[in-house]
């Protein structure tokens, strides 16, 4: 049997995701465990929730170090002291640079509000919605310098309702990552998601395009 994948999941916000992929795991056996969740402001509404569920968390703020190398450097070495093998960023609003990417080269996930390669950045909703686009979702990538830019592993896909708003359309895009975030980490604890020198493997072939979870979350 494969040991429990070691996952550190890394956050600004309030940490929907972070408790969905801790929740997950405690439910039922995923292969993985969260080990840390870590946080670059204290006021991060995440942390309290990690806490409420019993997970180590620590604050790495980013206010106290003199430049983003100096932060990275000291988020990096926090990361590694918990022993993670999986690092997910959920709702980390910063950039990191290819340095920190490329140290954590194939281990690190994130997910971003938009069926990726559209809509990069910001506004995702927002931008959908005024492009009267049919579908919009979620995308749980890989992280690689490239903005936004990494391989995606699976997609949340849902379609657009008439008279949505971006708060609307948000909170269902919320619940589709929940159900995306956990589903990918518990691939990867399977070995059956992997990536091996640039490339993403699923079920050992190349991934040529996302796993797709075609659903209308609040149907
Ligand atoms: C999510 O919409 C995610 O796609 C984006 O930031 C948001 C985080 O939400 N990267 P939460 O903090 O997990 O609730």
């Amino acid at each position: 049997m494969r040991p429990t994948l070691p996952v550190a999941v890394v956050i600004s916000g309030r940490g929907s995701n972070m408790e969905a992929i801790a929740r997950a795991a405690s439910s039922a056996n995923r292969g993985y465990r969260v080990v840390r969740v870590i946080a670059d402001r204290p006021t991060a509404g995440g942390i309290a929730r990690a806490a409420a569920l019993g997970i180590p968390t620590s604050v790495v703020p980013v206010k106290d170090y003199a430049d983003r190398g100096a932060f990275e450097a000291a988020l990096a070495a926090e990361l590694e002291s918990t022993g993670a093998q999986l690092v997910v960023l959920a709702g980390f609003m910063r950039i990191l640079s290819p340095e920190f990417v490329r140290r954590f080269e194939g281990r690190l996930l994130n997910i971003h509000p938009s069926l990726l390669p559209a809509y990069k950045g910001l506004d995702t909703h927002a931008r959908v919605l005024a492009a009267g686009d049919s579908h919009h979702g979620a995308s749980v990538h890989y992280v690689t310098a490239e903005l936004d830019g990494g391989p995606v592993v699976m997609q949340g896909r849902l379609p657009v309702r008439p008279g949505d708003t971006a708060e609307s359309i948000s909170a269902r895009v919320h619940t589709l990552e929940h159900i995306i975030y956990p589903n990918v980490c518990t691939l990867i604890a399977a070995g059956r998601v992997a990536w091996r020198n640039g490339t993403v493997y699923f079920d050992d072939e190349p991934l040529t395009s996302p796993l797709i979870e075609e659903n209308d979350a609040a149907a």
